[in-house]
């Protein structure tokens, strides 16, 4: 579309007796934008562009006579966390996929907005935030306040199943049933569709932070070793696993941390054995929120579900074997979608491209 074509309808305003046309020109710059505030990642996608950020949803800040300022957003935050001096706090934002620090939620919001939002434009953009479903009006003015003093002209709220399912390509407005399971970092979000609506959502605060709990746990009780966040989750995403292992170990690699009993870094072996040992609670509350949910769901609804399978999306959806695990103990078939990490992204960002035909998925006004 050229400046200058005249066809599309728009204002025209008159600059020194210029006619430009504001369609036309806003439409050129428009940073309008989807994002997907994660509790362990934030990911933004740009109308027009698809995703063009995705960094971790952490905010560090270097705190000095009681003055906080910030000091890293993002990836450079994260790699702060849990090695900070006195002086430096690294703070994660969002908790079970609400704001949980709303100041430094309102930072990281700015800092990626600003990042990805070209100086250029005239107007502020639109901004579309996914939301869990279970959010509570409190919580959904929170995220929408920070949108708003973060520079949108518009804030608007799409459920989270709604956009993974969106995302990881369901056929959400067809008249039958579809189930999708979000596992993210701080939740999991189980959710039944059917006509383009929610027939049945629920959230358990269980995904990969539980996960790293549950591995850091496992090694203080098991072998006196004391790790942090940061090698559990390298542990779970290299060599995690869902089920035992055929051969009964799998495979290993070497972890270090703190022997709990003289104090002193130690260096030992961990196997895919021991990581599944240390992750079978967390899978099975995962295995029983969708038996819960498809108990819930009304029975033709359920049927389509036995038929169609389950999909899995969100960065938990990776570990290991998680697939073959929930078959084998719901007798579902279960597929993980692809880009399962980016699918609450790319279906808020779906939503924010197609409006015309999705706008009854977007909430601009609670
Ligand atoms: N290969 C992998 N195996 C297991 N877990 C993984 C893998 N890759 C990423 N993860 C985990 O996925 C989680 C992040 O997923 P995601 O980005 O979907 O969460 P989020 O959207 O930020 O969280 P939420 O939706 O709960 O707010 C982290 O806990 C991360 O450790
Ligand atoms: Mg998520």
């Amino acid at each position: 579309m050229g400046l200058h074509s005249g066809r599309v309808a728009g204002e025209y305003v008159h600059m020194n007796g210029i006619g430009i046309q504001m369609a036309g020109l806003s439409s050129l710059f428009s940073s309008d934008m989807a994002i997907d505030l994660g509790t362990a990642n934030t990911l933004v996608y740009v109308k027009g562009k698809g995703v063009i950020l995705n960094e971790p949803s952490v905010v560090a800040y270097h705190v000095k006579d009681g003055v906080k300022k910030v000091l890293a957003v993002g990836e450079d935050a994260k790699l702060m966390l849990g090695r900070t001096p006195g002086s430096i706090e690294a703070i994660r934002p969002m908790r079970d996929g609400v704001i949980a620090d709303f100041d430094s939620a309102e930072e990281m919001i700015k800092n990626f907005i600003r990042k990805v939002h070209r100086r250029t434009t005239f107007s502020k953009p639109k901004i579309i935030v996914c939301v869990p479903h279970g959010a509570t009006p409190v919580e959904k003015r929170a995220i929408r306040q920070s949108v708003m003093s973060a520079g949108a002209r518009r804030a608007g709220l799409v459920a989270e199943p709604i956009a993974a399912a969106i995302g990881a390509g369901m056929p959400i407005t067809d008249p039958t049933g579809n189930m999708v399971v979000d596992i993210g970092g701080g939740t999991t979000e189980v959710a039944v569709l059917s006509l383009g609506d929610i027939v049945y959502a629920r959230s358990v605060r269980v995904g990969g932070d539980r996960m790293d709990d549950a591995i850091i746990n496992y090694l203080r009780r098991q072998q006196n070793l004391l790790v942090g966040e940061t090698t559990a989750e390298r542990i779970k995403t290299t060599i995690g696993t869902a089920r035992m292992p055929d051969d009964g170990r799998g495979t290993s690699i070497q972890i270090r941390g703190r022997d709990l009993l003289n104090g002193v870094p130690k260096e030992t072996e961990i196997s895919q054995a021991q990581v599944a040992e240390a992750l079978a609670e967390p899978v099975q509350q995962i295995c029983e929120a969708v038996m819960t949910a498809l108990e819930a769901t009304p029975p033709d609804l359920a049927a389509d579900i036995v038929d169609r399978g389950v999909m899995l999306t969100g960065g938990g959806a990776l570990l290991g074997e998680l697939d073959l695990a929930l078959r084998e103990q719901t007798g579902l078939s279960i597929s993980v979608a692809d880009e399962s990490l980016n699918c609450v992204a790319l279906g808020t960002g779906k939503a924010l491209e197609f409006e015309k035909q999705l706008r009854h998925v977007i909430d601009y006004d609670s």
